[in-house]
């Protein structure tokens, strides 16, 4: 199976994402909510429920890892890296590529929580790839719970929204890195706001890609994983919400069971 965790639901952005890439292979998810934000939280922390989660998908069949969340992927990378001894995926590189290729002035603004900007990772590799490129970021800590309330479209959300972009709009970024599961479902709203000649980039789809790309190349792991043929993809949490299922079904546009996480010892 291909295992994705995120800190929540905000994830299966990026397993919608691998769904459609990948429709014949079989997918295991799992939202940390009973443990969510993870935005907010230490980076030692993240790290130690990261690999929790790890642990989780190895036990329901992963052979392959994604780290859906930025918070996890900003912070736990390393960690997982010399930990786990298996192909793992995370949404930073595939943003960081697209941001470098496609900026046109060098001035890439990156959004998300708290954790992630204040890890500076995506400064880090964007300078590593493109030295001249300035990186002008901002933590956007209310946004994730204005999407897992629904409110997509609310004047509140503008607002917050408006005061959030300023800085960005006026250092004049060219392209705009949206660094947080939770931001695609806000897309045409942020795209609005800062303006159409800005690029905004939400890295689940070149994810994806990154990802079948790998597959297609190294068959002898594709081979390894299971197939859509022997049942459906599974959802897990570990806490299972009434809201967090409103949410999934905006995110995948249909209902998706979510299954209780149990027996999963640490968590
Ligand atoms: N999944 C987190 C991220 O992408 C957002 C939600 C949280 O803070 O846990 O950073």
């Amino acid at each position: 199976m291909i295992g994705v965790f995120d800190s929540g639901v905000g994830g299966m952005t990026v397993a919608r994402a691998i769904e459609q890439a990948l429709p014949d292979y079989r997918l295991v998810y799992f939202g940390d909510l009973a443990r969510t934000p993870y935005g907010s939280k230490s980076a030692a922390t993240i790290s130690r429920y990261s690999c929790q989660n790890v642990d989780f998908l190895l036990a329901r069949g992963a052979r392959i890892i994604v780290v859906a969340c930025n918070s996890a992927a900003s912070v736990a990378t390393a960690t997982l890296r010399a930990t786990y001894d298996l192909p793992l995926f995370e949404v930073i590189g595939p943003a960081v590529a697209q941001a470098a290729r496609l900026s046109t002035h060098g001035r890439v603004g990156v959004i998300g929580t708290r954790a992630t900007i204040r890890s500076g990772v995506y400064e880090q590799l964007l300078q590593q790839q493109n030295a001249a490129c300035r990186v002008f970021s901002a933590p956007c800590p209310l946004l994730v719970p204005l999407v897992e309330e629904g409110w997509l479209d609310k004047r509140e959300t503008k607002m917050i929204l408006r005061r959030y972009l300023a800085p960005l709009q006026q250092q004049q970024v060219d392209t705009l890195v949206l660094g947080c599961t939770h931001y695609p479902l806000l897309k045409e709203l942020i795209q609005r706001r800062i303006g159409s000649r800005v690029r905004v980039i939400d890295s689940s789809k070149a994810l994806a890609e990154e990802l079948a790309a790998f597959l297609k190349a190294n068959p002898e792991v594709a081979q390894t994983l299971n197939r859509r043929d022997e049942g459906d993809n599974l959802y897990y949490v570990s806490d299972v919400t009434e809201a967090a299922t409103q949410t999934a079904r905006r995110i995948f546009g249909r209902s998706i069971e979510l299954h209780a996480a149990t027996g999963t010892g640490d968590i």
